[in-house]
């Protein structure tokens, strides 16, 4: 099967690439993929898969049925949406939007979906179970997984897969991580209230910008000395606001974060942490509080029997040498954690470098990919697919 699948790839290969430049030269911001979920249902349709659109606001669905005899559902889950970013690259087929750009390789991941469906449309014998292909709309403002999982994209679903590039692994490679690959990242602002006074006179006053100082001190020391070293916890204030002028003690600051970490249970008890110590400093000079916690996404924890199911599919296809276990997950967020909520997963690195130019790091405006690199994606995914119902 690894061959007819790598097959039908290559006599694709031409298609594919075309399809990912026209997904790349038409980018469009996160909620507003219209053009491209008509575009992907299109594909989809013509692959004979049922299609269903605007699921997660702008997201798409399609299912390809399989003979029924394996009840297990895989999804297969790709994003669309492109950044806020003037393209930089002279690319001949670069963005037609003026400040619009996929410099986070969600064009290539959603052509891998597409190309996904097309080769395990295209194989001699029906599927064994079903496949539902996910082309979720606004992952970079962590708000599309939710939309998808809202209109009911995970019922039934068994397992789960997704795929992310990554410009430091040379094209063609295929990274797998185990445990966890993206960090959980909240935000959260602290308010502190004190009273205002006088500059010369601040045993009449209750200092908000010296308390203020003081949490972030106590906040960035206790992380060293509370929080569990190989757990770690990344805490950045990277706003603060507060007073009036040089000789009037402030009476009010506001503080604004983001706060990273690894391990579930850590991130579970993060609010009460942080409240903790922003409570025990304030009361301690005398100001009050109020911290708002806002839990953003959680970390991304790749499922160990289907890492092994993309591993083993991987170094099928490519060799061991075109497979590298990666030793360190990414402090980045990543909303395909929300699917693992619902159901077990795991997303692998797709490896876009090249050999013999500048890799720019993603999210930058000469962002750019290993084309090479769609082959390899798309065969990992289709036989690690084909794979799942192989295995009991
Ligand atoms: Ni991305």
């Amino acid at each position: 099967m690894l061959s007819r699948i790598k097959d039908i790839a290559a006599t694709l290969a031409p298609r594919l690439i075309e399809i990912r430049r026209h997904i790349h030269s038409h980018p469009e911001l996160s909620g507003q993929e219209y053009q491209t979920a008509a575009y992907v249902a299109g594909v989809l349709s013509s692959c004979g898969l049922h299609v269903q659109e605007l699921v997660g606001k702008t997201g798409v669905v399609g299912e390809l049925a399989g003979t029924g005899a394996d009840r297990r559902l895989l999804a297969i889950r790709t994003d669309m949406d492109a950044l806020p970013i003037q393209e930089r690259t002279e690319l001949e087929f670069a963005s037609h939007q003026p400040g619009i750009m996929h410099a986070c390789g969600h064009d290539v991941h959603t052509t891998i979906g597409l190309g996904t469906a097309m080769i395990l449309s295209q194989l001699d014998e029906p599927l064994p179970g079903k496949i539902r292909f996910l082309f979720q709309p606004a992952e970079e403002t962590a708000q599309g997984a939710s939309w998808m999982i809202r209109d009911g994209v995970m019922d039934g679903v068994n397992a789960i897969l997704g795929v992310h590039v990554f410009p430091t692994i040379p094209g063609g490679s295929v990274g797998i991580r185990y445990g966890a690959l993206t960090a959980a990242a909240d935000d959260m602002e602290i308010l502190i209230r004190g009273e205002s006074g006088h500059g010369a006179r601040p045993h009449e006053a209750i200092d908000a910008i010296w308390i203020a100082s003081q949490v972030i001190t106590t906040l960035q020391q206790a992380i060293s000395r509370t929080q569990n070293p190989l757990r770690p916890v990344v805490l950045t204030i990277g706003q603060i606001q507060g007073g009036r002028a040089p000789n009037v003690i402030a009476d009010q600051v506001r503080l604004l974060g983001t706060v990273r970490s690894l391990h579930p249970e850590t991130s579970a008890a993060l609010p009460a942490w942080i409240e903790n110590i922003v409570a025990t400093v304030c009361q301690t000079y005398g100001a009050k509080h109020k911290l708002n916690y806002r839990r953003g996404v959680p970390s991304v924890q790749n499922d160990p029997t289907l890492t092994q199911l993309v591993e083993e599919a991987a170094e099928a296809a490519w060799g061991t040498e075109r497979v590298q276990i990666l030793l360190e997950p990414s402090l980045g967020a990543e909303d395909f954690s929300l699917y693992l909520d619902h159901a077990p997963g795991t997303m692998f690195r797709l490896g876009v470098g090249f050999p013999d130019q500048p890799n720019y790091p993603l999210h930058h405006p000469q962002f750019q990919v290993n084309e090479t690199s769609i082959i390899t994606g798309v065969v990992t995914m289709a036989y690690a697919a084909y794979q799942y119902w192989q295995r009991g």
